[in-house]
């Protein structure tokens, strides 16, 4: 068997720990654990190691720290700034099997998750015990609880129930040290010392490998209704978010998208526009309550400004209609060519500013680059993707990074720093903030083995 230079005693050591059927060398068969869900970013793993339990994520991550091997940890690989894949011959350790799921607990509302469990699998498990998953997004199928916790991951109800960090209770992991800390008791009041939970949550596997995690879980609402606004501008849109944000208490949602973006989407999945005349911009709003959130909703939509058309649903199939025009973005999106994805938050009182002035910032890099917006408009989260670009790609991203730093923005609001952003991160961390962040980093992974190109490099 051949390790595309793995050390044979770290070769023998780990098919010993995995069993030959988990050891993956062969460059075929590491081909699809190498390259990113864009395409964007693609290496090639000096190995792929599956583990099937904790001890074994332990003892793989002690074998090769003695053999100075570097890891990435993967999970469904749909991250979207190149830190799940090995640029650099780092071995590939894929938490997939750790798919374990515990029962619900319904006294405290929690579940214990293995780093492997889907998020779809994790939202139907809550789902059927009378609960829900407060987070979702569109690559829950994919998507794992790892990988969720190992960004932070925010997605489409972080207005309502925040990001994943937000929904963690508890940690198990294996740490770059090859230590393993396990605490995963629930409990909701516990002051005692450090939240590792809190501080792996978004560390993008640069500090330990995350092997379960205790959720809290929120209250299963069925009432719902799904409402698709128009707009004459995307300023108009943007400021219309802020307001609906402030004044509709069961809002969940509030989810930007343009007219050519909705126009690829129609033409991508082959569905009829959402109103006779196209607008600039559209506002996609869910609600859900206890009881039924339309007239909520209704009292706040018609004091809206600049509002165009609304489509309005409350029956799950028609909504599932609506939501595809904005779910789809990233998938059609991909499908004109590998795009660059920026991914960033101002407050939502800036998103009007944001909007307007992306574009252009991007035109004056690339003039014939074809940018798409949407995003999460009630947190002031917007995805700025640009397709033609990729050669100019540095250029492109150092120019819009600097314009959401000028508007006291963040770089990454939900998906990481990963590869793609680590050049600006000073952008919005200061120098002390970094060196704090070097000094954890050593500490819990001194050899520096936890994806070492990732966040900090
Ligand atoms: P991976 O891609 O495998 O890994 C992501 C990062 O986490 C890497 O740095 C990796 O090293 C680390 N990691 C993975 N597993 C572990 C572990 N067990 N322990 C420690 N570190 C680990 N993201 C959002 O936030 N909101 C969205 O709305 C959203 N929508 C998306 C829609 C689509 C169609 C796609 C393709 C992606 C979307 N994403 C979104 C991005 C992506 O789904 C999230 O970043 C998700 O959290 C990644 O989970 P994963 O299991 O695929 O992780
Ligand atoms: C989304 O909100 O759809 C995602 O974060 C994915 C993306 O940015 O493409
Ligand atoms: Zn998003």
């Amino acid at each position: 068997m051949e390790g595309l230079g793995l050390p044979q005693a770290l070769l023998r050591e780990l098919t010993e720990i995995l069993t030959p059927a988990h050891l993956l060398t062969d460059p075929d068969m590491t081909e699809s654990y190498s390259v990113d869900w864009t395409g964007r970013f693609k290496g090639q793993a000096r190995a792929v190691a599956r583990p099937g339990a904790t001890a074994e994520v332990a003892a793989a991550v002690v074998a090769c720290r003695r053999e100075g091997v570097a890891i990435v940890p993967q999970g469904g690989n749909t991250g979207l700034v190149g830190g799940s894949v090995p640029l650099d011959g780092e071995l590939v350790l894929s938490l997939r099997r750790l798919s374990e799921l515990g029962a619900v607990d319904g006294t405290s509302g929690q579940v214990t998750a293995g780093a492997g469990v889907t998020l779809g699998d994790l939202q139907r498990a809550a789902e059927q015990a009378g609960w829900a998953y407060g987070v979702d997004l569109a690559a829950r199928d994919s998507a794992t609880v790892g990988g969720t916790v190992g960004t932070n991951a925010g997605g489409l109800q972080v207005l309502r129930h925040g990001g994943t960090r937000r929904q963690l209770l508890g940690i198990e992991a294996v740490l770059g040290n090859g230590s393993l800390v396990s605490h995963l008791n629930g409990l909701e009041r516990d002051n005692t010392g450090y939240d590792l939970a809190g501080l792996l949550c978004g560390s993008e596997g640069t500090l330990g490998v995350v092997t379960a995690a205790r959720l809290r879980l929120v209250e299963a609402l069925h009432e719902r209704v799904t409402a698709l606004l128009s707009f004459a501008s995307p300023a108009a849109a943007a400021r219309a978010a802020a307001e609906l944000r402030r004044g509709v208490s069961s809002v969940e949602s509030i989810e930007l998208v343009l007219d050519e973006g909705v126009a690829l989407v129609c033409a991508h999945l082959g569905l009829p526009p959402p109103f006779a005349t196209p607008s600039p911009a559209y506002l996609l709003v869910e609600c859900a309550g206890e009881s039924d959130p339309t007239g909520d909703l209704a009292g706040a939509v018609e004091s809206l400004a600049d509002l165009g058309e609304a489509a309005v649903a409350t029956d799950s199939s028609r909504r599932a209609e609506l939501w595809r025009y904005r779910e789809a973005h990233t998938e059609a999106i991909s499908r004109l060519g590998t795009p660059i994805k920026m991914d960033v938050a101002v407050a939502p009182g800036r998103l009007a500013e944001l909007v307007v002035e992306a574009p252009g910032v991007v035109a004056a890099v690339v003039a014939r680059a074809r940018t798409f917006l949407f995003g999460h408009a009630g947190d002031g989260n917007l995805h700025v993707n640009v397709i033609g670009a990729l050669a100019r790609a540095e250029e492109v991203e150092d120019a819009f990074y600097r314009l959401v730093a000028s508007l006291s923005g963040s770089i990454s609001a939900e998906h990481g720093i990963g590869r793609a952003k680590r050049r600006w991160l000073a952008l919005c961390r200061s120098e002390s903030e970094l060196a704090a962040f070097s000094a954890v980093k050593s500490a819990l992974d001194p050899d520096g083995i936890m994806n070492p190109g990732v966040l900090l490099g």
